[in-house]
């Protein structure tokens, strides 16, 4: 077999991209999903929907206690039911949970301590799903219960709340002059506290685990938005090595954030499978999933701003307090934003933690922006009232020229171009300033606007691209893409093969996308909206790398093929090609499209070059497919692999827009309305408009989830979930979701990846929330300070 020529890129300066110069037909097209087809017409198989021969199913059962310990499990309560198999625990192995990204240990509690109501402590397993159901139901469990002990009111547990890990959070406590000072020195102050709930994210499929065992093979088909270490997570846990354990996640049915980690329902199917010898499929309740995978945690914020008579900005500051599990090290990164969002020579970003007895805080939709922009928006909101200042005027004065907490440039950022054209398209000119000025009928209408801005990421990506001849394709050959990333509902089987097939000259159909297996090669998986641009660039480079292996074979040097239509075409009237530099140095062809290849590419090139049989002086083209039917096999196979590198350290790298809405308020009942919003963003190049601008509706109707209904109660008795399915968690449905208008505002961004595209997928939430609260002021002249902003905290 041969070995792989792999691309390699490192992002270290910026790069270009192809786009600019190939012929490209489909990236940046609104086209439907590839797979949209396969998932209306129910084809698409997610894991609870695969069936195995003589599969068992498990059902969790949840702790009901906040701490203690188990001191019984009595199988033997289950005497009664029918087709029950056993009652599966395990001491050592069965999971509290964890979240945490990359190669970090999933923790290997035992079962017999209990640190949260509805913590997983056993699964009981039975013929059918009913069974168990009823069994998990009945299990007699007996503890030694020391919930009077737990931590379970937050406003309680402030006194003691402790610093944070650093090492192992997202962000970091960090100072630059002197913030305190700067405050009491300062024209004009915003100092408030703001409270957001703990909040569930919420996926539309629950998490499900189908565990089978293949010998001492492990493969489990579950539902992750990151495959690569969900399975060193699953290695971890069990302590399998890297060829023992396979995950498979062809679809996802949404994640947002609580599938970034291996969730307890796929150790414990792991676990019971082994156990019984037959595979086991596991689902969680809607219930399961919002009791015992992750939350969002609560925060308590501070934010205080100084400002001069002008509303320019000296001091920022944002101190925050989050909680989870005693032990965890995950904290929401609440301050992400405001290191870099408006200028200010004194700064000070803080967190702090709170030990709570409830279920595992961790990422959710935009961990960090989404929460924090609440709070940073909203008090600029007051500063531009206070000062009698546009709220975007106030944004534009406070444009910082560059990262002002770390002192250097942003790759490109256009919060400015983003609030003109949103403002321009919502008609914010015609906005009354004067609160509680407007009055429709029963109806207070208010405006109000708020910067967004989410981080931009890359992580490690490979991909294999394979050219291959294909009979039943029109064009007698196919593209096959192969990489572990998942699509959870973004559109990634959609956008990779729009980069493949551009890049490859194909039709959309010729491309085979196989996404959501360890099997094929590692990469970034979905979360922290890098899942584009990092699984993208390892898809980008593998074809790149099929593109300098096609010149090569046809003679002719990469910047001079172009591929179109399943045509390799000579491009680029004034390029020598190797063909004419060999005439001309009167060396040998082949000798010297190797050398010149060498040259242009930086590539080691070795073998057999280009055949003499491709002579571009007198054709016009040559079939694709002739071509690879030339080589061994009749296909060929590249690999890529992009690493990040120095550009994300310096230069910081976001994406930027800004949030307008519009709201009703009832002069009655407080009932709040969203009647429109407009938001536009900028994230680098669009690979799909039609995708992307769904990511924005998604984040936009977050945020009127998170501003008006969102919030997951914990009972301060016994720490129960007390509203933990979708009739009492309410998240926005269509009724709350007026017309909602997206803008993509044009960006290039060479610094990010070879594509130029950034994360746009949670760029949209970030600050949403507080453009709907500032129109809620708007209204009626009411700030909230405690969210989510329910009628009753305005009357
Ligand atoms: Mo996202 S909360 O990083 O899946």
């Amino acid at each position: 077999t041969q070995s792989e020529p792999t691309k390699k890129l490192t992002m270290d300066e910026p790069v270009e991209t192809l786009f600019s110069t190939t012929a490209s037909k489909l990236v940046g097209k609104p086209i439907n999903r590839v797979d949209g087809s396969l998932k209306v017409s129910g084809q698409a198989k997610y894991s609870a929907e695969i069936h195995l021969d003589n599969q068992a199913y498990g059902v969790l059962v949840g702790a009901t206690i906040a701490k203690g310990q188990i001191e019984s499990i009595d199988s033997d309560s289950l005497k009664g039911i029918p087709n029950i198999i056993k009652v599966v625990t395990d001491p050592e192995h069965f999971l509290r949970n964890s979240q945490q990204g990359t190669k970090t240990k999933a923790p290997k509690q035992g079962v017999s301590e209990i640190f949260y109501h509805g913590q997983p402590i056993a699964v009981v397993v039975a013929e059918t799903f009913e069974a168990a159901r009823e069994g998990a139901k009945a299990l007699k469990v007996t503890y030694k219960d020391e919930t009077d002990q737990a931590a379970l009111n937050f406003t309680q547990e402030l006194s003691n709340a402790h610093a944070v890990d650093e090492k192992k959070g997202s962000d970091k406590n960090n100072v630059q002059g002197d913030p305190d000072q700067g405050l009491a020195d300062a024209s004009v102050t915003v100092d408030r506290f703001y409270h957001t709930p703990s909040q569930s994210n919420s996926p539309m499929e629950p998490h499900a685990t189908l565990a089978h065992w293949e010998g001492d093979k492990l493969v489990l088909y579950t539902s992750n938005q990151m495959l690569a270490s969900c399975k060193q997570q699953v290695m971890d846990a069990l302590d399998l090595n890297e060829d023992q354990v396979q995950l498979i996640a062809h679809y996802v049915g949404g994640g947002f954030g609580s599938k970034l980690g291996i969730a307890p329902e796929s150790i414990a199917a792991a676990i019971a499978a082994k156990d019984l010898g037959r595979p086991v499929l596991i689902t969680m309740t809607r219930s399961q999933v919002m009791e015992a995978t992750v939350r969002r945690s609560n925060t308590r914020q501070r934010i205080a701003i100084g400002a001069n008579n002008d509303g320019v900005i000296d001091t920022l500051i944002h101190d925050t307090i989050s909680s989870n599990l005693p032990g965890e090290a995950f904290f929401e990164p609440t301050a992400l934003s405001t290191h870099h969002l408006y200028r200010g020579k004194n700064r000070r970003v803080n967190y702090e933690m709170v030990d709570m007895n409830q279920v595992l805080s961790g990422s959710m939709r935009a961990p960090g922006e989404a929460v924090g922009m609440i709070a940073l928006e909203c008090a600029m909101d007051e500063l531009a009232t206070q000062l009698d200042i546009d709220p975007v005027e106030l944004r534009r004065r406070n444009e910082p020229e560059q990262d002002p907490s770390k002192d250097i440039p942003f790759s490109t950022r256009q919060l400015i171009a983003c609030m003109e054209q949103g403002a321009e398209h919502f008609g914010w000119s015609e906005r009354n300033a004067k609160p509680a000025s407007q009055l429709e009928g029963d109806w207070w209408i208010g405006t109000g606007m708020a910067a967004a801005a989410r981080g931009n990421q890359l992580q490690p990506s490979e991909a294999r691209a394979t050219l291959q001849v294909d009979e039943s394709k029109a064009l007698g050959i196919k593209a096959v893409i192969e990489t572990d990333m998942t699509d959870i509902g973004t559109g990634s089987y959609t956008v990779f093969s729009q980069v493949a097939a551009d890049l490859l000259g194909l039709p959309i159909d010729h491309v085979e996308m196989k996404l959501g297996d360890t099997a094929s090669p590692p990469a970034s998986g979905s979360g922290g909206s890098w899942g584009a641009a990092s699984a993208g660039s390892g898809v980008y480079l593998a074809c790149e790398q099929l593109r300098e292996m096609l010149a090569e074979k046809v003679g002719l040097y990469p910047d001079n093929i172009q591929l179109d239509n399943g045509q390799i075409k000579k491009t680029g009237e004034h390029a020598l090609t190797a063909m004419e530099a060999a005439k001309k140095s009167g060396q040998s062809f082949a000798d010297s499209t190797i050398d010149k290849l060498s040259q242009t590419t930086g590539l080691s090139l070795s073998g057999q070059s280009a055949s003499q049989k491709y002579d571009f002086d007198n054709t016009e083209s040559y079939a694709l497919a002739d071509v690879v039917a030339d080589y061994d096999e009749q296909k060929i196979t590249a690999k890529g692999q992009i690493k990040p590198g120095k550009n994300g350290k310096s230069h910081r790298q976001a994406s930027f827009g800004a949030n307008f809405a519009e709201v009703a308020v009832h002069k009655v009942t407080g009932e709040i309305r969203v009647k429109r919003m407009t938001g536009a963003f900028a994230a680098g190049r669009i690979l799909n408009h039609k995708t992307a601008t769904s990511q924005c509706y998604g984040g936009m109707v977050f945020g009127i989830g998170s501003a008006l209904m969102e919030q997951v109660i914990h009972d301060k008795r016994d720490g129960r979930l007390c509203n933990h399915d979708l009739a009492e968690y309410h998240v926005p449905v269509n009724a709350d979701v007026p017309q909602l208008d997206v803008i993509l505002v044009e960006e290039d961004d060479p610094y990010t990846n070879p594509m130029h595209i950034k994360g746009i997928g949670e760029t949209a939430i970030s600050g949403a929330a507080a453009a709907i609260a500032n129109a809620i002021y708007n209204a009626v002249g009411v700030r909230v300070y405690d969210f989510p902003i329910t009628l009753d905290k305005l009357l």
